[in-house]
């Protein structure tokens, strides 16, 4: 299950990001915004953060107009990885080197066709399991 949620500004994304996941037949909750009237950031980004932390949900998606606010949030979160990610190559990366649990996407940097295929990429690819990665992601709140 991907718990997904953004603000107004991340909303058309969202709903664009959704179809695409109902399209590859993956499963996903949505945690808001539901429109596109003026909300805070935080609220949803907490909302998926904390859907991921109890294991309802195995990975996030979290979007607002940078990115940056979302991301901010969601790390302050123990047990979130967060990666803000406006590239593949960076979604890719994230997943190999520090098991990324939530993807961040600002809706105002990419476009909806970029940002499918960086979702794709941050879902489709597994953690290395490479012992220095392990090593390092456990120093991370060690
Ligand atoms: C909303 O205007 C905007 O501040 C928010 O979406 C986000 O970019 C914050 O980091």
């Amino acid at each position: 299950m991907i718990a997904i949620g953004s603000d107004h500004s991340g909303f058309a994304l969202k709903q664009a990001l959704m179809a695409h996941l109902d399209r590859r037949g993956l499963a996903y909750k949505d945690f808001g915004t539901y429109s596109e009237a003026s909300c805070d950031y935080p609220v949803y980004a907490k909302a998926v953060a904390n859907a991921v932390v109890s294991g309802e949900c195995e990975r996030g998606i979290i979007i607002c107009g940078t990115g940056i606010g979302v991301s901010i949030t969601a790390n302050k979160i123990p047990g979130i990885r967060a990666a803000l990610c406006g590239d593949c190559f960076s979604a890719e990366a994230t997943r190999l080197h520090n098991d990324a649990n939530v993807l961040c996407m600002g809706a105002r940097v990419v476009g909806e066709g970029l940002a499918l295929k960086i979702a794709d990429t941050f879902l489709d690819t597994p953690f290395s399991n490479d012992e220095r990665h392990i090593r390092r992601i456990s120093m991370i709140e060690g």
